[in-house]
This record gives structure tokens, C-alpha cells and sequence, in this order.
């Protein structure tokens, strides 16, 4: 059957995502660690949400998560690359660490995770990558985001360089970069700061967008924000 991956998705944009899509009467894999808030969901929703638990920088086990998929007889025909880390740290005080486990989930693990993908897949796929206005060049930047917002450019990287790999395909690769978003990332960001939008809002615009942006765009890093930052 077919239906919509959507990575990271226990909280915040991921979870209202989730909510939104299984509303429009989609069939989801929500794939996250935390499981408390998608189990209770799925007692809603038994026959379309299907919740597995797992941690994004074990990218080794990738074909663990497909062998999953293919169990419960699952293929996507949306992805949606929304799970990421954000450490609000002085670029002085970043340790290796810091550094390598952002870039480890925000760029890396979907590198590798698109080439499981597109290797065990080969019906049309749109790959949207939930990415942010830091990562998009000549946007403001803000101290303590430095790792962030660096990952954040590599992955809308990756999406432009895949979409030019295979534009002969019927896969589709697109970015949306957000600005501010009220959830606990954005709490880690900018503390006490109010976006003019929440993850609720938000949802709205990236369902839609994942199950028809690939009809108007592919390699296109759009920015979805009202304000700065
Ligand atoms: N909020 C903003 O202002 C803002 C602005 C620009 C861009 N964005 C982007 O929007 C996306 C969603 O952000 P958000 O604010 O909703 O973040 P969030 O509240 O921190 O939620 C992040 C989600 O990703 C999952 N996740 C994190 N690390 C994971 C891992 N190692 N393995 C599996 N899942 C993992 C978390 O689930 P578990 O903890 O259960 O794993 C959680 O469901 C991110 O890509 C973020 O960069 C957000």
C-alpha cells in the first residue's frame, strides 16, 4: 500500500504533520524515538498510522527500518526528511561532538537514508526535506547557530545536487526552509522568543506541500517564513 513517511514526528511540526495527514485520510509511517505521543495517536488511528521507533544517528540500521516497511507491506510515495538537532552553543565552546552529532542527523543520516530509498524503490517518491531559513545563503544568521544552520545548507545542498541526478526520474527532491516555528526547538534557538506561527499552522501548508509541490517544483529550496528570525 502506499502512503507517507514522515521522519521525526513525536512532537512538534512532525507531530501536527502527522495528525494532518492521517486527518486528510492518508496512510503514515512515523518513524521517531520517543513513542508516547504516537502510540496514543495511533489508538485513533489503528489501520493508518503505523509508528516506528527509531534513532536517526543508527544509520547503519537503515535496512532494519525497510525490512519494517516492507512487513506491514508499505510503500512511500511522500518522505518527508523533518526529524533534526539544533544545540544553541558560541561556535569557541563547540566541541567535536557538538558538530559531528549535528551533522550526523541534519545531513548525513538522510544522505544515507536516500540512498536506501532510491536503491529499494523505484516508483515516484517526493522527497521533502524540512530544512530552515539559517541554512539558506544570504538569509540573516545568529550567533550559536553556526553548526545548525551549516547542516541545515548541506542538506538543502544535497536536495538541489539529487534533483539534478535524477531529473530523469519520476522521484522529486524539494526543501521547504522554515523560519520560526513555536516548539522546543525554537525554545533551544531563540529562548522566549513568540513566532507568529505554531506547528499546528504550519502542518497545514507542509501536507499540502508534500503531496503536490512535486507537480510545480523539483531542486527548489523554498523559504516559508512571515518573520525574522
Ligand atoms: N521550530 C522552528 O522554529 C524551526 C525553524 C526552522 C526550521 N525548523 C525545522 O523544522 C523541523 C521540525 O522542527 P521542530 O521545531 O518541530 O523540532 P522539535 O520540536 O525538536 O522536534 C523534532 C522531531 O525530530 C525527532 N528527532 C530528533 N532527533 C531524532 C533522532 N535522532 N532520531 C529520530 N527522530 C529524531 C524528534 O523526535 P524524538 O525525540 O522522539 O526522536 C521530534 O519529533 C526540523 O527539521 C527543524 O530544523 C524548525
Amino acid at each position: 500500500m502506499k502512503g507517507i513517511l514522515v521522519v521525526g514526528a513525536s512532537r512538534g511540526v512532525g507531530f501536527e504533520l502527522v495528525k494532518n495527514l492521517l486527518k486528510s485520510g492518508e496512510k503514515v509511517v512515523a518513524l521517531s524515538r520517543n513513542m508516547q505521543s504516537l502510540n496514543k495517536l495511533r489508538e485513533k488511528y489503528p489501520d493508518r498510522l503505523y509508528n516506528i521507533s527509531f534513532d536517526l544517528s543508527e544509520f547503519e540500521k537503515f535496512e532494519l527500518v525497510l525490512s519494517e516497511l516492507d512487513r506491514i507491506d508499505f510503500i512511500p510515495s511522500t518522505v518527508y526528511y523533518n526529524a533534526a538537532y539544533l544545540k544553541n552553543k558560541n561556535f569557541l565552546e563547540q566541541d567535536k561532538e557538538d558538530v559531528y552529532h549535528t551533522f550526523r542527523i541534519n545531513y548525513f543520516s538522510y544522505f544515507f537514508l536516500t540512498q536506501f530509498l532510491l536503491k529499494k524503490y523505484t516508483n515516484p517518491i517526493h522527497f521533502v526535506a524540512i530544512s530552515s531559513m539559517g541554512g539558506v545563503q544570504g538569509s540573516m544568521k545568529f550567533g550559536g547557530l553556526s553548526a545548525y544552520s551549516a547542516s541545515k545548507a548541506a542538506l538543502n545542498n544535497m536536495i538541489e545536487s539529487l534533483a539534478a541526478e535524477f531529473s530523469s526520474t519520476k522521484y522529486r527532491f524539494n526543501a521547504l526552509a522554515l523560519g520560526a516555528v513555536n516548539t522546543e526547538m525554537l525554545q533551544e534557538a531563540f529562548p522566549n522568543y513568540k513566532a507568529p506561527i505554531d506547528a499546528l499552522g504550519i502542518a497545514d501548508f507542509i501536507a499540502w506541500f508534500g503531496l503536490n509541490g512535486h507537480r510545480y517544483f523539483n531542486g527548489k529550496i523554498l523559504p516559508v517564513s512571515s518573520s525574522t528570525p
